[in-house]
């Protein structure tokens, strides 16, 4: 089965009431670890590859080892996304290299730190809107900023100082016409989230739910979503790693979000922890070991099994053979009978 819209993936998402955890990747164990949990769990996928990954990864390498994975893998339905986009320019390129799905990320700059306007989001994600849906592919935007950084992108603060607002948040899917919204509840990217564990009032999630009350057909994002579990932190610091006490997202708040609208989840920190656990744990236990192989199968596996939990945990798992991949094609004529309004 070919690259799948995003789209499609989330409105089936929303008619069995699940979510769809988003991964990120740079390299082709991390592929292969969703990829195998996508299958052990029957999962539908989205992989996702920020500007930074595709800089690390190179554009070519990224996009065939994407083909290889719906080849080895041809029953799982599987999304290639940009994250965070930083410019309309950043999206045509993706698009043009073949990703079923963008993020025009237009709450900041394209110095992916310095927080936008309104007028400039609407204006580029609307741009992007019309070039993407052109060709079938879809659009996630996000109004509000998160805070932290990981590979550029973020207001380096704590999250709370630009959250998104319920009333701008129908402006701007009404400006824009847009396909899945990314909102800023006081989540951040990266390890270090919050000094204690969140409860749903530091993650605002009333906000969330009244958005979703204001537009309860648009799809949601909920963006810094990692659980920075204690046991990962754990193996890290045993192994001779320095991670300073931290808290990610709790997971029973990702779920009361999927009751609320929240159809993508996006998730990395969590299995950079695996993999750098279980990596340092070989070094640790086995210095004479210098096959790459040896280290690099114990962190493939141990990103699967935070990939295959979380699938599970989120919902999606076991809906991967629930549709037939619906063409770009006919996607793009979707969009055409429905222009967005003026
Ligand atoms: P985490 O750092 O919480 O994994 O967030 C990843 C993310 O939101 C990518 O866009």
């Amino acid at each position: 089965m070919p690259l799948v819209s995003m789209r499609q993936v989330l409105d089936e998402a929303a008619k069995g009431k699940y979510g769809v955890g988003a991964f990120n990747v740079n390299n082709m164990e991390q592929i292969q670890s969703i990829m195998e949990a996508a299958r052990e769990t029957k999962s539908p996928v989205i992989i996702q590859a920020s500007r930074g990954a595709r800089a690390y990864s190179q554009d070519r390498f990224l996009y065939h080892l994407m083909i290889a994975a719906t080849e080895v893998y041809p029953e799982i339905p599987t999304v290639l996304h940009l994250d965070h986009g930083n410019s309309p320019e950043t999206c045509f390129s993706a698009i043009e290299m073949g990703f079923t799905s963008v993020m025009m990320d237009g709450s900041l700059m394209p110095d992916g730190k310095t927080p936008s306007t309104f007028e400039y989001n609407v204006e580029a994600t609307r741009k992007v809107v019309e070039a993407a849906h052109a060709k079938g592919v879809t659009v996630e935007g996000e109004i509000g900023c998160l805070g932290g950084i990981e590979d550029g992108h973020g207001t380096g603060l704590d999250g709370l100082s630009h959250l998104t607002d319920p009333g701008q948040a129908v402006e701007f899917v009404k400006a824009t016409g847009l396909d899945a919204l990314g909102i800023a509840i006081a989540t951040s990217h990266g390890a270090y989230k919050f000094s204690s564990k969140p409860t749903g009032e530091t993650l605002k999630m009333a906000r969330l739910i009244e958005i979703h009350k204001r537009l309860p057909d648009v799809h949601l994002v909920m963006h810094g979503s990692s659980s920075v579990p204690k046991d990962l932190q754990d193996i890290i610091n045993q192994y001779g790693g320095k991670l300073k006490p931290t808290w990610g997202v709790p997971v029973e708040e990702i779920q009361l979000g999927i009751k609320n609208g929240v159809r993508k989840i996006n998730v990395d920190t969590d299995n950079r922890l695996a993999i750098t656990g279980a990596i340092r744990k070989v070094f640790a236990e086995k210095p004479e070991e210098f096959d790459p192989r040896s280290y690099l199968k114990p962190a493939r596996e141990a990103m699967k099994k935070v990939v295959a939990l979380r699938m599970t945990q989120f919902g999606q798992a076991g809906h991967a053979n629930d549709y037939k991949p619906i063409s770009l094609e006919t996607m793009a004529n979707r969009y055409a009978a429905q222009p967005v309004a003026v």
